[in-house]
C-alpha cells in the first residue's frame, strides 16, 4: 500500500479523476510516455515540440535544478494541461555522492545503513528536481556471470527483502510527498536474475513455486513498505514477455501483492515484444502492454503513436487508459509537484557536503569482506608498504557502475586515502586493467623489493559489471595476474584487495597471499574508508551475500539449493554434482572474517514444538574470544526436513550484527514465527506444514556447529 493516509489518498484520487476527465486522448497518451534526451548537432534537445501538444509526461535521466526548473516553466507556460513533468533517473547507489554498490552494501548486513544511503541519494536527487528513482533492484542473483548482480542485494531472499524494505523507506520517507524524498521503483518484475546461463536479457524459465518462494518476497517487502512504482523486466517469463504479461502484472502484482502504484516498462521493452516474436508489430505490442496493466512506456513515442488508434479500433477502451493513468496523476499530486514543480537551486549545495561524504564513508567501512588473513591485517603503522595495482590511483572504477551523475574528481582514491591516514607506502601502478608493459611491471617489482609487505589492488573495471556485462570468466584479467606473479616472486607477504562488481574466483591466489579482502566498489570515499579499515580503526564486518565459486563450471552456486535424492556427501559414486569438483562454494554465503574471533555456544529454544500459528524463541551465547572489539553476524538458518514440496537444505530466517568488546559476551535472541516457515505447495497455496525442522545459529551458511531440532504441530 502506498504510504499515505487514506484521507490524503482519497482526496488525491478524486482530484486525479477530475483532471483525467479534462484530458484529450493525445494528452492522456503523453502522460503515459517517458522521454530521454536527444542530441542534434551537439545540442541537447528535450522533445520540447511535445509541449504544445501536451504529450510528454516524464523524463528519464534529465536532472539539475537549472534544467528541470526551465523545463517545468516551459511546460507550465506551454502545456495545455498544465500537468507538471515528473523527472526520473537511475539513482542507484547515490546521485552525486556515490555510495558502495548495492551488492557491496548488502555485504554490510545492515539494511538501516542502506536506508541512510537512500536518504542521502533522495536528498541530492530531489535537489536536482528528480522525484523518482529507478531503484531498488531487488532481483535475486544466483549467477555471478550475470553482470547486474552488482545492482542488487545478492543471492538470498530473506536478506534481499530486508534491504528492499529499508531502501524503499529511505527513498520515500514516512509518507509520499515529503520534502527531500523521491518515489522508489522496484525492478525488474520479475525473475530477471535467473536469465539462462547468466546472460543478460535471455529467457527465464522457472517453476511458479520458485517464483513465489524465492523471487517474489523482496518485491512484496518493498511494496508492503509503500513502494510507489514497479518496472517490468525485459525478458520472457515462461514464454511471455514480462512487459505484456497479464499473469505477472495483474494477477501477481495487483492481485497477490496488492500493489496500488503504477508500472513503467523497462527501456524499449514494449517494442521488444515484437523482437521476441510475441507480437507482429508495434501497434500490437502497445496493446499487449496496456492490456497487461502497464502505465508508462519508458523511452519512446510508441504510446503517443498508438493509443488513439487502439481506442478508435476498439482494441483498448478509454476506461483502460484512464485506469492506467489514475495512479500516475495521483502520485504527481501526492508528490506536491502540482503546487510547486520548481526546486531551489541552492539545494544543490548539499552535493558532496560533509554530511553526505561522512555517510558514504561510514557505509563503505561496513562492506569489505575479508576472505583470508594470516596476520598481515590490520596494517602496522610502523611498517613500510608497497601499494600496487591499476585501481590504486583510480578515481572512476572504484565508484562502480550506475553512478550516472558522478564527478570523478571528488573520489578519494586508495592512494589518497593511504596518504591521509599517514601510512608509510610507496606506489606503483604495475599494470592497466587489461594490458601491461614491462616497464610498469619492473617498477612494481622494484617497489615491492623496498617494502615489508605488498598490497596489491586488482580487479574489474567499472564497465565490466552492470547491464549487458555478463561474463564467462570470473577472474582477475590476465594482465593483472601477470603483475601478481612477478610481484609475488619478490617473496614479500601479500595482501590482495579485490575490487569488482561480482564474486571473483581467487583460487590461484589463495595460498600465495597472506590476506585477501573483497573490497567491491566503495564509492566516493573509497580511499579514506579503506585506509581506516585496513588500519583496524574499524573491524572487518562485511559478510558475503553472493557465494564465491571455485570454478565457473560449477555455476550457479548458491547456498540454499534444494535437497536431492542423492546428495553430494562424497560417499558413493552415484551422487549429485561433478566428478572433478565439489558443488560447494569456495567461500559461502554469510562468510567473512573479523579482526577478532567469536565463540558461539549454548543454543537454546524456548520450546521444541511450535503451533502452526505460533512462534519460538531461539537464544545463543556469543563471546568475543579475541584480543580486540569487533563485529559478528549471527545468522539463523532452518531446514524443513519433510515437506510436500522438497525444500532447500538451508534457509536464512534471521540475522543480527553485533559488536562485542574483547572478552564480552551476549545472548542473541531470535523470534522464529511459524509463518516464517511457510512455502508454496503443489497447489501454489502458501502453507505451514507440520513436521520436523532443523535450526542453526551460525557464523555463515556452511557452519553446522550449533544445531537444534523442533517440530511444527497442528
Ligand atoms: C535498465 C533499467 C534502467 C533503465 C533506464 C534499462 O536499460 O534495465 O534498470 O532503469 O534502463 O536507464
Amino acid at each position: 500500500m502506498l504510504n499515505v493516509t487514506p484521507e490524503k489518498l482519497d482526496a488525491a484520487v478524486k482530484r486525479a479523476e477530475e483532471i483525467i476527465k479534462g484530458l484529450t486522448l493525445a494528452e492522456k497518451s503523453g502522460q503515459l510516455s517517458q522521454f530521454g534526451t536527444s542530441i542534434y548537432n551537439d545540442e541537447v534537445h528535450y522533445f520540447e515540440d511535445h509541449y504544445e501538444k501536451g504529450t510528454i509526461g516524464s523524463y528519464l535521466t534529465v536532472g539539475g535544478a537549472e534544467v528541470t526548473n526551465r523545463l517545468q516553466k516551459e511546460c507550465k507556460e506551454k502545456f495545455p494541461t498544465h500537468i507538471p513533468i515528473l523527472f526520473a533517473d537511475d539513482v542507484i547507489h547515490g546521485y552525486k555522492t556515490i555510495f558502495p554498490t548495492p551488492l557491496a552494501q548488502s555485504a554490510s548486513w545492515e539494511p538501516e545503513a542502506a536506508k541512510k544511503g537512500a536518504e542521502v541519494a533522495a536528498k541530492e536527487a530531489s535537489s536536482a528536481g528528480i522525484r523518482w528513482t529507478f531503484s531498488p533492484m531487488v532481483d535475486i542473483a544466483r549467477d555471478p556471470r550475470w553482470g547486474r548482480i552488482v545492482e542488487g542485494y545478492g543471492e538470498d531472499t530473506y536478506l534481499c527483502s530486508k534491504f528492499s524494505e529499508a531502501v524503499v523507506k529511505g527513498y520515500q520517507g514516512e509518507e509520499i510527498g515529503e520534502k527531500d524524498k523521491v518515489l522508489a521503483c522496484m525492478k525488474h518484475f520479475i525473475g530477471y536474475g535467473a536469465c539462462v546461463g547468466g546472460r543478460d536479457y535471455d529467457a527465464v524459465d522457472m517453476s511458479l513455486n520458485t517464483l513465489y518462494d524465492v523471487y517474489l518476497p523482496p518485491f512484496k517487502a518493498g511494496i508492503d513498505a509503500g513502494a510507489a512504482t514497479v518496472m517490468s523486466a525485459f525478458h520472457t517469463f515462461n514464454g511471455v514477455p514480462c512487459t505484456g504479461n497479464k499473469f505477472l502484472l495483474k494477477d501477481l502484482l495487483r492481485g497477490m501483492l496488492k500493489f496500488d502504484g503504477f508500472v513503467i516498462s523497462d527501456a524499449g521493452s514494449v517494442w521488444e515484444m515484437k523482437t521476441h516474436g510475441f507480437v507482429e508489430n508495434l501497434y500490437d505490442s502497445s496493446k499487449e502492454a496496456l492490456k497487461a496493466g502497464l502505465s508508462i512506456l519508458m523511452a519512446g513515442d510508441q504510446f503517443n503513436d498508438h493509443i488513439p488508434e487502439l481506442i478508435k479500433n476498439g482494441d483498448i477502451t478509454e476506461e483502460q487508459i484512464d485506469k492506467a493513468l489514475l495512479p500516475v496523476i495521483t502520485l504527481k499530486i501526492l508528490l506536491g509537484v502540482f503546487e510547486d514543480p520548481f526546486v531551489d537551486p541552492k539545494g544543490e549545495e548539499c552535493f558532496f557536503c560533509d554530511e553526505h561524504r561522512a555517510a558514504s564513508r561510514e557505509m563503505a567501512v561496513k562492506c569489505p569482506v575479508m576472505l583470508e588473513n594470516k596476520g598481515s591485517l590490520p596494517l602496522d603503522i610502523s611498517k613500510k608498504y608497497a601499494l600496487i595495482g591499476p585501481l590504486v590511483d583510480d578515481k572512476e572504477n572504484v565508484l562502480g557502475p550506475w553512478a550516472l551523475k558522478k564527478e570523478i574528481e571528488t573520489t578519494v582514491t586508495i592512494k589518497e586515502g593511504f596518504k591521509n591516514a599517514g601510512i608509510n607506502f610507496s606506489y606503483a601502478k604495475g599494470s592497466d586493467f587489461l594490458e601491461n608493459n614491462e616497464q610498469d611491471i619492473a617498477d612494481a617489482v622494484e617497489c615491492a623489493k623496498n617494502c615489508d609487505t605488498v598490497i596489491l589492488v586488482l580487479g574489474e573495471k567499472e564497465e565490466m559489471s552492470g547491464e549487458a556485462k555478463s561474463r564467462v570468466h570470473l577472474r582477475i584479467p590476465d594482465a593483472q595476474i601477470e603483475l601478481f606473479n612477478k610481484v609475488a616472486e619478490v617473496g614479500k607477504p601479500i595482501i590482495l584487495l579485490i575490487s569488482a562488481g561480482r564474486p571473483i574466483i581467487v583460487e590461484e591466489f589463495k595460498d600465495r597471499c597472506d590476506s585477501i579482502v573483497y573490497i567491491w566498489q566503495l564509492g566516493t570515499e573509497t580511499g579514506n574508508a579503506l585506509a581506516d579499515l585496513l588500519l583496524g580503526k574499524h573491524d572487518m564486518s562485511g559478510r558475503l551475500t553472493a557465494s564465491v565459486p571455485y570454478h565457473e563450471g560449477q555455476l550457479p552456486v548458491y547456498y540454499n539449493k534444494n535437497h536431492t535424492g542423492r546428495p553430494a556427501l562424497g560417499k558413493v559414486w552415484y551422487e549429485t554434482g561433478y566428478k572433478d569438483m565439489t558443488t560447494d562454494a569456495a567461500y559461502t554465503f554469510g562468510y567473512g572474517l573479523s579482526y577478532t574471533e567469536f565463540e558461539y555456544s549454548d543454543l537454546t529454544l524456548s520450546a521444541t514444538e511450535m503451533k502452526k500459528d505460533g512462534s519460538i524463541e531461539v537464544c545463543c551465547k556469543i563471546k568475543n574470544v579475541g584480543k580486540r572489539g569487533g563485529y559478528t553476524v549471527a545468522q539463523l538458518y532452518i531446514r524443513d526436513l519433510v515437506a510436500s514440496c522438497v525444500r532447500p537444505i538451508k534457509e536464512l530466517k534471521g540475522f543480527e550484527k553485533l559488536y562485542l568488546e574483547a572478552g564480552q559476551e551476549r545472548v542473541v535472541k531470535f523470534t522464529l514465527n511459524a509463518d516464517d516457515l511457510a512455502f508454496h505447495n503443489q497447489k501454489l497455496e502458501r502453507v505451514v506444514e507440520p513436521g520436523k525442522f532443523n535450526l542453526w545459529v551460525a557464523k555463515d551458511s556452511a557452519d553446522n556447529t550449533l544445531k537444534a531440532e523442533f517440530s511444527v504441530v497442528e
